[in-house]
């Protein structure tokens, strides 16, 4: 190998390439090929309208799979996180506490529920939400917390759920990079009331659009079933009579497509394993990127069991002389690493935020608040840095299967960059210029 940087000519360092994900094996195939010859004679196989074998026999695996006592699957991790919120209670004007620094659709959802939301700060560690700064953030009028397990690691939800029953606040979890994830022993989307997980576009468990709630309380799970699901669903399974009253009234039909839970069904035997394998590529990359300069790996929170759906770095420009962002990472790129900031501004900063303009802008949800909420640079610090100068993600990493050499060669690219900065530095000004 030439010690020469990629970006002035020399040879590029990676050569492998990751598994393709997602990935349907003959069982896959066979369970969705027995699935459709079903449906030619039992209609809830092609549609989930009354629920239906297909779907309920996943829905008891996963809530088994958990430890929860109960799953509704609907069709999107979105939609699972709204469903989640109107189950909960949350109105029109509540406030919830939010991480800002996720993917936008943890956030949506609260906003499609008209209920305003106040984000707290991240831990500069795990990158999910600080417990203090949640507390910080509490008003009379917060009703519930959104808690991301961002990347695919645990957020620490023991400190979470204390200040919540202090407070007497819901806790939804958004867990759709984080399918399979555990926080102390106990998976993520079984801590909080509600958790809400993703099946779709290349997640963990990807077997097809869709997502599903998850909760240990019955009444929360008829709720969920009321807004998620069709009407002829509800008339067959709920049992509260004031719920009942409601059937058919507004209700999303939120409701998984068959074909897909039969997906998911056949997967989710393979789920654990898949994430052993993800945690210990990522374990031994972890490993060697922690000798190098330049880029700390991630961490996790003590207790937690991440299932790396991403992986997430952190930039020290101190330990490259200052090098920026910008440049170290065109000079990754080069040697066959795709790095990028996964959140390139924290959600408040974000124009439609500062505007307040959503939904036609009739100044919806935030002319419903009960106070002005403002979202102002200096928020939430630690999101600002770490979206600002230090972010960098491998992006989804298909991990599942033995990936040695790849983590090896990934390792060896970002030893090459750093043994190379000051050829670099002396050429960044020419460099940032560059497309
Ligand atoms: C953190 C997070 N929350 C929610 C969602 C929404 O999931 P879906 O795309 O299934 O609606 C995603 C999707 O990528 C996500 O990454």
């Amino acid at each position: 190998m030439s010690d020469q940087l990629a970006i002035f000519g020399g040879k590029k360092t990676v050569t492998e390439t990751a598994p393709v994900w997602p990935r349907f094996s003959d069982e896959d195939i066979d369970a969705a090929t027995w699935a459709l010859n079903e449906a030619r004679t039992k209609r809830d196989f092609i549609s989930a309208s009354f629920g239906g074998e297909g779907l309920e026999a996943f829905e008891g695996d996963f809530a088994k799979f958990l430890g929860a006592e109960h799953v509704v699957s609907v069709n999107s991790g979105c939609a699972a996180i709204h469903v989640a919120l109107m189950a909960a209670g949350v109105k029109g004007g509540d406030e919830v506490i939010v991480s800002p620094y996720t993917w936008g659709q943890t956030v949506s959802p609260i906003l499609q529920a008209n209920a305003i939301p106040v984000f707290a700060d991240i831990e500069p560690d795990t990158f999910n939400l600080d417990p203090a700064s949640i507390e910080a953030n509490v008003t009379p009028h917060t009703k519930a917390i959104v808690v991301v397990h961002l990347f695919g690691g645990p957020a620490r939800m023991d400190a979470i759920m204390e200040v919540a029953e202090r407070h007497n606040l819901m806790v939804i979890e958004d867990c759709a990079q984080a399918d399979g994830a555990s926080y102390k022993g106990k998976r993520v989307g079984s801590w909080g009331h509600l958790g809400a997980f993703s099946i779709g576009n290349g997640k963990n468990l990807a077997a097809g659009d869709g997502g599903m709630v998850t909760t240990n309380d019955k009444w929360l799970w008829e709720m969920a079933l009321l807004f998620g699901h069709h009407p002829s669903r509800q008339g067959r399974q709920l049992e509260d009579p004031e719920l009942r009253e409601y059937i058919d009234s507004c209700c999303y039909t939120y409701r998984m497509h068959p074909i897909s839970s039969v997906i998911a069904r056949s997967q989710l035997k393979h789920l654990d394993e898949w994430n052993a394998e993800r945690r210990r590529n990522a374990d031994y990359l972890s490993e060697k990127l922690s000798e190098i300069p330049g880029v700390a790996p991630p961490d996790v929170a003590e207790g937690g069991e991440h299932v790396y759906h991403m992986y997430p770095m952190t930039y020290e420009p101190e330990e490259m002389d200052g090098l920026s962002r910008e440049v170290y990472v065109k000079a990754l790129a080069e040697e066959g690493v795709g790095v990028s900031a996964y959140v390139k501004e924290p959600i408040y900063l974000r124009r439609r935020y500062q505007e307040r303009e959503y939904f036609s802008g009739n100044g919806l949800p935030w002319s419903l608040g009960k106070r002005e909420v403002t979202y102002a640079a200096g928020d939430c610090p630690v999101a600002e840095r770490r979206c600002a100068e230090q972010e960098m993600n491998l992006g989804s990493t298909a991990w599942y299967e033995d990936c040695t050499e790849l983590m090896d060669q990934i390792a060896t690219a970002f030893r090459k960059v750093a043994e190379n900065v000051g050829t670099l530095k002396e050429r960044e000004g020419e460099l940032s210029q560059e497309n």
